[in-house]
């Protein structure tokens, strides 16, 4: 929840408006992504470059060979790997136009953006590391184990997935009462109308996500309050067995 530190959300100048959030919000998951695409970089939604960056640093194992960006939007994670990949960056995403903006940030040989759904993937063990970041909301939870499972099947075996997470927020925190309003309202919004628009908080948190990790055959690790600035912010490294 980078985006809604301390409960507040923060638009950078030129964003995008709140009409054009509420029209995003009520077209679908993809065609949201698609209207928000230009103006993406300038919300709170997209993760912060320096958070990727200590997340990569404290993950360790760098440089690899090959490496995925699952949900990689307009590439802040793909820029971020970019040095450390001698190989092939891939980045998927369901969004073309967010694919389009990750293309202006990082290109170049071994450079590929593929549009689809991560649910859908069929990488089968190809990559040294896969990352995702900013996007689990948008993983309904009755399929996290798939999602899950498509990473693990896209990893070569001893093949890493990093990503951040953090456990529940306290009652007392106003960003849990922030999450609960908007999961309320977003449930409401999808229940009266087609096609619905996936995007929950408080979801792949510690420890449950380690269970539906585990569930897949990755082994977990976790490095808690490692990173400055982001405290209850957790880096999890699933490694794909070599066996
Ligand atoms: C909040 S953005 C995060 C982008 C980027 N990873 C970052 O951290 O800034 C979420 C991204 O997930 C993509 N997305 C949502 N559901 C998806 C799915 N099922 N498969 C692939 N991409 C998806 C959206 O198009 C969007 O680009």
């Amino acid at each position: 929840m980078a985006g809604a530190r301390n409960g507040i959300l923060m638009f950078k100048a030129g964003g995008p408006t709140w009409l054009e959030l509420a029209q995003q919000g009520l077209s679908s998951t993809r065609r949201g992504y698609d209207l928000l695409a230009p103006k993406f970089d300038r919300t709170p939604f997209m993760t912060p470059p320096e958070l990727v960056e200590q997340t990569l640093a404290v993950a360790g194992g760098l440089p690899v060979a090959t490496a995925l960006d699952v949900c990689c939007g307009t590439g802040v994670g793909l820029a971020a790997l970019r040095p450390h990949v001698g190989r092939r960056l891939v980045g998927i995403d369901v969004s073309e136009p967010m694919l389009a903006q990750a293309g202006q940030r990082v290109r170049g040989p071994g450079v590929e953006l593929i549009p689809g759904d991560a649910l859908e993937m069929t990488f089968d063990r190809e990559f040294d590391l896969a990352v995702s970041f900013g996007a689990f909301g948008h993983i309904p939870s009755c399929d996290e184990p798939e999602f899950a499972r498509r990473v693990f099947r896209s990893l070569r075996p001893g093949g890493r997935f990093i990503f951040l997470s953090g456990s529940k927020p306290k009652r007392t925190s106003p960003v849990y009462w922030f999450a609960r309003g908007y999961n309320a309202v977003t449930r409401v919004r999808n229940a009266l109308r087609d096609p619905p628009f996936v995007m929950y908080y408080l979801t792949f948190l510690l420890p449950d996500v380690k269970y539906v990790l585990q569930g897949q055959g990755f082994s977990v690790s976790v490095v808690e309050d490692a990173l400055e600035g982001y405290p209850g912010a957790a880096v999890v490294i699933a490694t794909r067995p070599s066996g």
